[in-house]
Parts: structure tokens; C-alpha cells; sequence
């Protein structure tokens, strides 16, 4: 597949067609969150080595991060590598530091050109001082987009994530600077790596796993879910627009009764009573 670029590609017209669908069927998501898995499997289907998956899977979050842009989603949160991805081979961890800090070299313009801010969550002191480097280069270079917030999740989980805000609210508590009877889910929201960020309204997965794998466990409470067989490096914006649609038909309930449902019951009801 070629890899397209965010500042030289011509938008063709059916994308542009396809986009303008989208945008006329519904509500497009403030704020998605991938976890981008299938990299390894992708790879070795075709008879490679487990890093041309990850170098691939580059190509598609350059296009689907532009996609989202021109959709209009604000938030784009993308699980790159886990706390757990420590524990692989060291071959590999070295593998995806080394495509994380010349990717973000070669991207940064490209971002700053499309008017998109980089942001990172996680334990990013974990990387090596390279990678840590470009990361700040291409965060500070970006600080001041608007159009979408694009974030990395790296060396991040959910379960870190609360922990260290339970760490500083047990802090706060401790030195007198909040009553814990007070503490409530928003003070919990305002305290994660996350707190300026709205929660995600759509959550996709690809490569086909049912399981969360330790992303966004407190932020994900009401979020739909979108699973699909597809392999990161074959993700691209036609399976994006597709994982939308699929959100645009859905009811959010939020625990509530959907108005129709309340409408039919009420009056099912009302037919009970009268004799
Ligand atoms: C996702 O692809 C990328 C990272 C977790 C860094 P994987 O590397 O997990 O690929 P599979 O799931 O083994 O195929
Ligand atoms: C989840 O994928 C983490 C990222 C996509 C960065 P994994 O491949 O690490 O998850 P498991 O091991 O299948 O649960
Ligand atoms: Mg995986």
C-alpha cells in the first residue's frame, strides 16, 4: 500500500463523497480512541518479521489521523505501546523505539502543516533520551493547533493512570487540601493523565481481540465499542468511516430508557389501567 501523505496527497472525490456521507448521517465522535493491535499477525502473514507490521501500522495512523482531521473529531487517542509491551523480546521493544523516534522526525511538519497538536499520556521518563527528545520537539512545535488533539498513549495503562491519581489525592488528603468524603468521579476525571480531555465516545480495536487490555479503564465507562478483524496495517480511513457508522447507529443510553422505549412503556402501561 502507499503511504500517503498528510500535506501532498490530493483528497480524491469519492473520499471527499464519503466523508460528506458521514458527516450528513450523524453525530461524528468528539473524541475516538484506537487501540491499534494486529501489527505482529499482519506481518508474519505475509512472511515478515513482526516490525514491518509496526512500520506499516505508521502508514495507517498517518491516514487515519488525517481523515479524522478533515471529519472534524477533535480528540484522536491512539494505545501505541502498553506498560505489559515492556515484557516483550528486547529485539522488538528496540525495534519500536527506533520507528517512534523517526517517525515523529519525519512527522512533526507534517502534523504542524495539518494544524494538529501532538500530546502524549503515560510514562514517557521510560523511553530512551532519543525517543523523549523528539517527543518534546514535536509537542512543543505543535502546542498551539487547534483543529485536532492527536495523543499517544505510550508505556501507558488504565490501571497506572488511576493509581497515580489515587496517589495525589491521597497526597492532598493527607495534607488537609481535600476532605475525602469529597472525593467524587469528577475530581477522580480531573486528576488522570486524561483530565482536559472529554471521555471517548467511540473506542475501536482491530485485529479482531474482545478485551480492553488495560487502555482507558476509567475514561471508557460508557463508550461504544467497535471490534473489528481487521489488522492495524490494513486499518485505514474506509474502516474508520465504517467503525463510525456502525456508532451512528446506535442508541446511548447511559443506564437511562431510550425516549422510545419510555413512550411505548408508558403507553402499554396506560392500556393496562383502562378497563
Ligand atoms: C500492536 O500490534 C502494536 C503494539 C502492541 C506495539 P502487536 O504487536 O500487538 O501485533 P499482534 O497483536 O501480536 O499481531
Ligand atoms: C494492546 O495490544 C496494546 C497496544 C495496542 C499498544 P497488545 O497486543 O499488547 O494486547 P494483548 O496482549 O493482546 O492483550
Ligand atoms: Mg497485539
Amino acid at each position: 500500500m502507499e503511504p500517503i501523505s498528510l500535506t501532498n496527497k490530493e483528497q480524491n472525490s469519492s473520499d471527499k463523497k464519503s466523508q460528506s456521507a458521514l458527516i450528513e448521517q450523524g453525530a461524528i465522535p468528539e473524541h475516538i480512541a484506537i487501540i491499534m493491535d494486529g501489527n505482529g499477525r499482519w506481518a508474519k502473514s505475509r512472511g515478515n518479521i513482526r516490525s514491518y507490521g509496526h512500520k506499516v501500522g505508521v502508514d495507517s495512523v498517518r491516514d487515519v489521523t488525517e481523515a479524522c482531521a478533515q471529519i472534524g473529531v477533535k480528540y484522536l487517542t491512539l494505545y501505541a505501546f502498553s506498560t505489559e509491551n515492556w515484557g516483550r523480546p528486547k529485539m522488538e521493544v528496540s525495534a519500536l523505539m527506533r520507528l517512534l523516534a523517526r517517525s515523529l522526525r519525519k512527522e512533526a511538519d507534517n502534523l504542524n502543516e495539518n494544524n494538529i497538536k501532538l500530546e502524549t499520556i503515560g510514562q514517557i521518563d521510560r523511553f530512551p533520551e532519543n525517543c523523549q527528545q523528539e517527543l518534546r520537539e514535536a509537542i512543543d512545535l505543535t502546542k498551539d493547533n487547534d483543529r485536532l488533539q492527536l495523543c499517544l498513549a505510550l508505556s501507558y495503562s488504565g490501571r497506572w493512570d488511576i493509581t497515580e491519581a489515587v496517589k495525589k489525592l491521597a497526597q492532598s488528603a493527607k495534607e488537609g487540601d481535600i476532605d475525602p468524603n469529597k472525593i467524587d468521579d469528577k475530581m477522580i476525571s480531573d486528576h488522570l493523565s486524561t483530565a482536559d480531555v472529554p471521555d471517548p465516545e467511540l473506542i475501536i480495536r482491530t485485529s479482531g481481540e474482545y478485551r480492553i487490555s488495560n487502555f482507558l479503564l476509567w475514561q471508557l465507562a460508557y463508550s461504544e465499542l467497535y471490534i473489528t478483524e481487521t489488522y492495524w496495517p490494513d486499518f485505514r480511513r474506509e474502516e474508520l468511516y465504517k467503525a463510525i457508522q456502525s456508532f451512528q447507529q446506535r442508541e446511548r443510553r447511559f443506564g437511562k430508557v431510550s425516549e422510545n422505549s419510555q413512550k411505548k412503556s408508558s403507553s402499554l402501561y396506560v392500556q393496562e389501567l383502562t378497563p
